[in-house]
């Protein structure tokens, strides 16, 4: 199982940058963990950073025929980007985003997501803590889908 992790626009600034929001802890250091979770518990993963709109949206379309399962802080994009949520759609892979801060409670604009009706699912507020929910949910929707799958197998050999 492969996941991929995509950061967008100033999450490569996290430590740095308005650290009241968005903790002290550094984007390598959420990924480090990510990737000893993975490891762990025998998935690959691959992460990916880009500031850039056109170049998220080609990401997340490589995903397509590579990926298991996406994980997505979109940041400022989420709440403007249809080129990102179409990406996501068009793909149609489980994908959970993920926001450090609760964008909720936050200024009005933030309360608009484009990114939230074409995910799985959506982790906001938990601060840095939300990528590990990100991956424990992950895990799970992929446990789900075998189950599925072996489910459906099994129904049609019973079939034949
Ligand atoms: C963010 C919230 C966004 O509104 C903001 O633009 C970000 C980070 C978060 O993780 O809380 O850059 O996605």
């Amino acid at each position: 199982m492969k996941i991929v992790v995509i950061q967008g626009p100033n999450l490569n600034m996290l430590g740095v940058r308005e650290q009241q929001i968005y903790g002290s802890m550094k984007l390598e250091h959420i990924h480090a963990q990510m990737k000893d979770f993975a490891t762990t518990n025998g998935a690959e993963i691959e992460f990916f950073q880009s500031n850039l709109e056109g170049e998220l949206v080609d990401k997340i379309q490589e995903c397509y025929g590579d990926a298991d399962g996406i994980i997505i802080n979109a940041a400022a994009y989420t709440h403007t980007s249809i080129a990102i949520r179409d990406a996501i759609s068009a793909v149609n892979l489980p994908t959970i985003e993920v926001h450090i801060s609760n964008i909720y409670r936050r200024e009005e604009f933030r309360k608009t997501n484009m990114i939230a009706p074409v995910c799985a699912s959506s982790i906001v507020g938990f601060g840095p803590f939300g990528y590990h929910l990100a991956m424990i949910g992950m895990f799970q929707f992929m446990s789900d889908i075998e189950v599925a799958r072996e489910a459906q197998k099994q129904a049609e050999s019973a079939q034949n």
